[in-house]
This record gives structure tokens, sequence and C-alpha cells, in this order.
């Protein structure tokens, strides 16, 4: 015991960080996280989105107290950690992405004693808190913003990226991702700073080792309150060059990650899930490797920008062309089997509602249509992520312009209205790609503002919470929150779930996404129909005397049914 407690990842015995390590954290407690390490694979995490989860003041914003309150309905539903976003102190110009004081819980959600008491409860009942930092950039009301405007002498000036100019040409064409170019004058200084996301979001100095070792400690601060693991917000854009206009994999990336998860993610078992819009497969497997050098995965998004139209923004959308993203999670599959490790997910605070992109969002087909997209994505090898509401089959909304709070929805808005699109065209792109299709409140029951608040919400509540709510779906056997624990129960039966190779079958078929996952021991052949016709379909021999694992319609009829999905699963008899 005492031997693994004092070596590294390798049994090696700590040497450089000894001092650190034992200033920082007991013994017991490197133990106990050893023998928990890689528990992130067979894992299930669901996201939650503070703001519009639960209220519990009346202020119509969601808090922390209001998710101690539903632990109990997320250990029903069987995960086993939860992503918050971001609670820090922050002046919320994009929800909570903007922090002006990393170890400080923000008012609105409440304090550091609520934040204590949840990660207790949740510990209580299995589930481990996933904090999302916000490393790439923080808020221009942080403490070292406001010092480093101050004058280009101070040390605080050199944490965030600077380039002197004239208040006229900025210095390169860099775009900022919610609108308006990247860089941002400073009269007094006579100086530009750089900012990938809105002008009160400053891009961090990652050249700047003190940024850095910054960084770390606050990472500590929240280890050692006893957060296991960390959701890292764009990660991919830390080891940027400014000047060259590389954003995403940037040139020092894999060594900034590496230091950080060296210096801050020392404890055994953290589960550690980067942002990252530009990974490709080759990358992701630096990123997940094994010997956990850097992260334990990252969310990708090559699957997610496929509805758009080639070269376009993400508000250009199109049909979603099934044999590629059939290809995409192939590449993925295989890609990283034994080399790295995939996060599994569809829909976060992001994007819009799945169910209504890709799935079908009718009264007749909603419910099928959400069960089929989980079973699609629940079969395969990774770790799954359910973004809060998805296991109601919650939908998108449609509200008139005024009505969204997002940043970039309103800045959007005025620069394509200012470029001559009409109204109807830009209002039809908020609501089939907006982010705060994912951001109206929770539904928890058919009352007023679907028992979110008492108060008047900040984002309006969707009027279908009449029907689709929590209540309903607890009381509902067929209910999608129902599958949902299903699939989360049998990934924590099966071994085939977590190690199973996969095969893509039928790679050309337009329609039908099929797969089969294999160990020596289990087989399992996942089945979608993404469509709301019936197709002919035939399962492959070997699956003839298998077991019905899971199954969206209550009876076996031949061919798939519009949206039809199942699991079959069999055993080799040794
Ligand atoms: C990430 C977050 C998003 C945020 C952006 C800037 O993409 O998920 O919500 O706006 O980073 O922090
Ligand atoms: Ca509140």
């Amino acid at each position: 015991m005492l031997r693994i407690a004092m070596g590294d990842r390798k049994g090696r015995p700590y040497a450089g960080h000894l001092q650190y390590f034992f200033k920082e954290k007991t013994m017991a407690k490197v133990i106990l996280n050893k023998q928990k390490r890689g528990w992130w694979k067979s894992a299930v995490f669901y996201q939650i989105y503070p703001k519009s989860f639960q209220d519990t003041n009346g202020d119509g914003i969601g808090d922390l107290r209001g998710v101690i309150s539903r632990l109990d309905y997320l250990a029903e539903l069987g995960i086993d950690g939860i992503w918050m976003s971001p609670v820090c102190q922050s002046p919320q110009v994009d929800n909570g992405y903007d922090i002006s004081d990393y170890r400080a819980v923000d008012p609105m959600f409440g304090t550091m004693e609520d934040m204590e008491t949840l990660i207790a409860e949740a510990k209580k009942r299995g589930i481990s808190i996933i904090l999302d930092l916000v490393l790439n950039h923080c808020s221009d009301q942080h403490i070292w913003f406001k010092e480093a405007i101050t004058g280009k002498d101070n040390p605080y000036h050199d944490y965030f990226i600077w380039r002197d100019g004239d208040g006229v040409t900025p210095p390169n064409d860099m775009r900022a991702t919610f609108g308006g170019s990247a860089w941002t004058y400073v009269p007094q200084l006579g100086q530009w700073y750089f900012h990938q996301f809105a002008v009160e979001q400053p891009d961090l100095n990652w050249d700047n080792p003190m940024v850095r070792r910054e960084l770390y400690s606050t990472i500590r601060f929240w280890v050692q309150k006893g957060v296991e693991g960390f959701r890292l917000d764009v990660i991919d854009q830390i080891g940027k060059d400014a000047d060259k206009g590389i954003t995403n994999n940037g040139p020092r990336l894999h060594e900034f990650l590496r230091e950080l998860s060296r210096e801050a993610f020392q404890e055994e078992g953290l589960a550690t899930v980067g942002e990252a819009w530009g990974a490709d497969v080759e990358r992701a497997k630096l990123y997940s490797a094994p010997d956990g050098s850097e992260l334990s995965m990252v969310f990708q998004f090559q699957h997610i920008g496929l509805d758009q139209q080639p070269g376009k923004d993400k508000w250009d959308t199109r049909p979603l062309p099934l044999v590629q993203l059939k290809e995409v999670y192939r590449s993925w599959q295989q890609g990283l089997h034994n080399v790295g490790w995939n996060s599994l997910f569809m829909n976060n605070h992001d994007l819009p509602r799945i169910v209504s992109r890709w799935g079908n969002d009718s009264e007749e087909f909603r419910v099928v249509s959400a069960k089929m997209l989980a079973t699609m994505l629940h079969g395969m090898e990774g770790t799954p992520y359910i973004y809060q509401g998805e296991e109601l089959g919650m939908t998108n909304i449609k509200l008139p312009i005024e009505a969204y709070a997002d940043i970039e929805i309103h800045n959007m808005y005025n620069e394509r209205a200012a470029k001559g699109y009409t109204k109807e065209e830009v209002m039809e792109s908020i609501w089939a790609r907006g982010r705060d299709n994912a951001r109206t409140p929770m539904q928890w029951n058919a009352g007023e503002n679907a028992g979110f608040t008492t108060g008047k919400p900040w984002l309006p509540v969707n009027p279908n919470h009449t029907g689709i709510n929590a209540e309903a779906a607890l009381s509902d056997p067929d209910s999608v929150f129902h599958y949902y624990q299903k699939l989360i129960e049998l990934r924590k039966t099966l071994e085939v779930f977590r190690d199973g190779e996969f095969t893509l079958l039928l790679p050309k078929d337009e329609k039908i996404f099929a797969y089969t996952r294999d160990t020596k021991k289990g087989h399992l052949l996942v089945v979608c129909n993404f469509t709301a016709e019936t197709l002919p379909y035939e399962v492959p021999e070997t699956f003839r005397n298998s077991r019905l694992l899971i199954h969206n319609y209550k009876t076996t009829a031949p061919g798939l049914r519009p949206y039809e999905a199942a699991m079959l699963y069999y055993e080799e008899q040794f």
C-alpha cells in the first residue's frame, strides 16, 4: 500500500514533486484514488447547466441548493458523475464562462458552503462532481486584468496577450467567435489585447509560467474540496500563436497539457475531459493516451458539424448526411480502441437539442426517436455524457429575438442583419442552432414554470413542459427517462460496452445505423432506423438466437419501423 501511495502512475517513487505532493494532500486520499484509476471508463456523466436546472430562492435562476435538492433524481437515473457548467464568480457576460474569481462561488448560485454540501451529498450517493475549468481566458473583471490595464510594467500585464498599435488597425484580421475582431484596443496602454470570445473575455497568456502556476494552484484548491474531475473549456486553444493566426492546436498545446497534468492532476482517478473543437483522431491519441500523460478524454466535434453546409457557419444548416455520420463514428471508435478513449455526447449547453435536429420532435415520433439516438450513442465505446433534459426528450424552442439571452445569438443576429439577411432567415437559423435551445429551464413538472422556479425564469420555459417533464417521465415505465436508466444499467452490467471492438455494418446505407461490438466472450448488435419510414432489414445470422437487451418498440415485427432501435446480445459458449 505504502509503496503505491508514494509512487507515480508507473510505481516509480516521486522525486521532484515530493514536497508539493505532501503539502497538498493526505496519504489516505491517494491510496483511495489509486484504486479508482480509470473508473470513468465505466461511468456515465450528466451535465448540469446550473442556471437552468433548479431555482430554490425564487430569483428565476437555478442555484446550488437546487442541484442538491435534485440529487436523488440523478441517483435514480443511475449516473456516476455530474459535470457542472461554471459556478465561479463571474459578471455572466457569457453565463459564467467569463470568470472573475476562480476560487469563489458566484453569489447568484450560492456560497462555498453550498458547494461543499453539494460535493458531500453527491458523494454519499456515489456521484462525483466534475467542475468546468475555463483556463483559456478569464473575465475583464478579474483582478488580473484590472491590474494589467493599469500599466505595461504591472506584473499582471504579461498575464494577457498584447500587441502595440495605433487603435485603428488591429494586429491581424483574426475574428472573435462571438463576432467582431479578436483584438480590442486599450488607449491608455497604446495596445491591443487578444480575445477569442467576447471583448469581456481576455485570453490568458499561457506562455507566461506565472499564469500557468496560478491556474494549477487553483485546480489544486478545488481538488482539496473533493472535486473528482474537470471539464476543460476550449482547452485546445491554450497553445495558440496569435501572431500567426493559430488558435486551435497551437505549437505549445501538448507541452502545456503534459505540464498541466503533471502539476495539477497528479491525483490518480481524476476524470479530465477537454473541450477540443479542433481535435481529430490522431490528436485525440495524444490527449487521451492510456498513460494518463494528458487528459482522460476529449470532447471532439466532427460529428456535430455534419448538419452544417461545408465551409460555412454553424448557422447554415443542411440535413444530416447519415453515411458521413457513421464514418465519423467509425473512425473514432476504431481509431481510439486500446490507444485512447472516447467521450460520447450529442447534446450540451452550446448545441441545439439533438432530438430536434437528428431525431424528430413531432408529437408522434419524439419519444421513439429520442430513444433511438440514445441507443445509437450508448452502445459505443467511451464515456457517455447526458445533458440535462436529454433524458426527458426535451426539445428546441422558438422564441422571438428579444426573448433570447445568449450573447452569441444577439451578435449573430446583428451581424447577419447588417449583411442583408432577412429576419426570417436569421430566425430560422437561431431556432435550428441557437445555444438557448439547450438552456431553457429544466422541465420538472406540468405546473407553472415547470417547477423550475416560483419567480420569473431568466429564460422562458418551453411551453411543451405540460407534456414533457420529469414527473410524468418518472411515473411512465415507457418514458425516455426509464430508457436511459436501462442503458446506464446495461453499461454497468456487460463488459462488452466498455471493451468491445467496434465494427460498422452497412456503411453505405443512408437510413440505417448498425454496428457490432465484440469481445472474446460477448457480442453486441446495435441497430437504429434514422427515418420515419418502415425499412426492410434482416438481423445478421449470428444474432438470430440472441437476447434483446433493449428496444424502443414493445413488439417485434419484420424490418425496422420508424426510428426503431434495438440492442441484441449473445455470449460464446466455451
Ligand atoms: C466553450 C463553452 C461555451 C463558451 C466558450 C467560451 O465553448 O462551452 O459555452 O461560450 O467556451 O468560454
Ligand atoms: Ca436562485
